[in-house]
């Protein structure tokens, strides 16, 4: 049966099976950093953070809250993070003395999280760590100090699992690899 995204994939990158075997990993993982304290706060950025956040929260067993935050970046190009970030949605939550564990889809430049970090770390926070599904470490132009990471992945633009592709497809279980001419905004230069 021909898919929807058949046009757009050039490869799975990652499978099903992979994703949620070290998302399980990472979940264990934070569950025992975590464990002497009662205040951790997941932060997940949307959209792209949405998928792992639930499936990562389920693997996480100590008592913890969650919130949301939305940042766009400027820049003509989905591709392209210029640096320049805006806060589209606020937290919800007062973070002063929270231990915040940021969740997001990939790091790319890393002028998202880069901002994002900024932005936490003035309202004196306990805390501030960093858990990223992808991380792109060929790309960054801004260092930036990850906690955890699910894959590194080579230079590649990649669909699924949260990412989307002009908003579609982040519904699939699986990260693609998109084909090269199938999508103007991850040609790269
Ligand atoms: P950064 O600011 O360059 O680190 O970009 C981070 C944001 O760019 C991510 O949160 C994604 O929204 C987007 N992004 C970067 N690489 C990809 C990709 O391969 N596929 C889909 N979105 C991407
Ligand atoms: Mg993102």
């Amino acid at each position: 049966m021909p898919k929807p995204y058949d046009y757009y994939l050039k490869e799975i990158l990652i499978d099903e099976a992979t994703l949620q075997q070290r998302i399980a990993e990472l979940g264990a993982q934070i569950s025992q950093n975590y464990a002497d304290r009662s205040d951790l706060l997941l932060v997940c950025v949307l959209k792209g953070g949405v998928l792992f956040l639930t499936d990562l929260m389920r693997h996480i067993t100590i008592p913890h809250h969650i919130d949301f935050m939305a940042v766009s970046s400027y820049g003509s190009e989905a591709r392209q993070s210029s640096g320049a970030v805006r806060i589209e949605m606020d937290l919800h939550t007062d973070i002063s003395n929270r231990n915040l564990l940021i969740v997001e889809d990939i790091i790319d430049s890393g002028h998202t999280l880069n901002y994002i970090l900024r932005s936490l770390e003035a309202r004196q926070p306990a805390s501030v760590k960093i858990c990223t599904l992808l991380s792109k470490p060929e790309r960054r132009e801004v260092p930036i100090q990850v906690d955890y990471i699910g894959f590194e992945i080579p230079n590649k633009f990649v669909f699924g699992y949260g990412l989307d592709l002009d908003e579609y497809y982040r519904n699939l279980p699986f990260i693609g690899v998109v084909r090269e001419g199938a999508y103007a905004a991850s040609d790269q230069s």
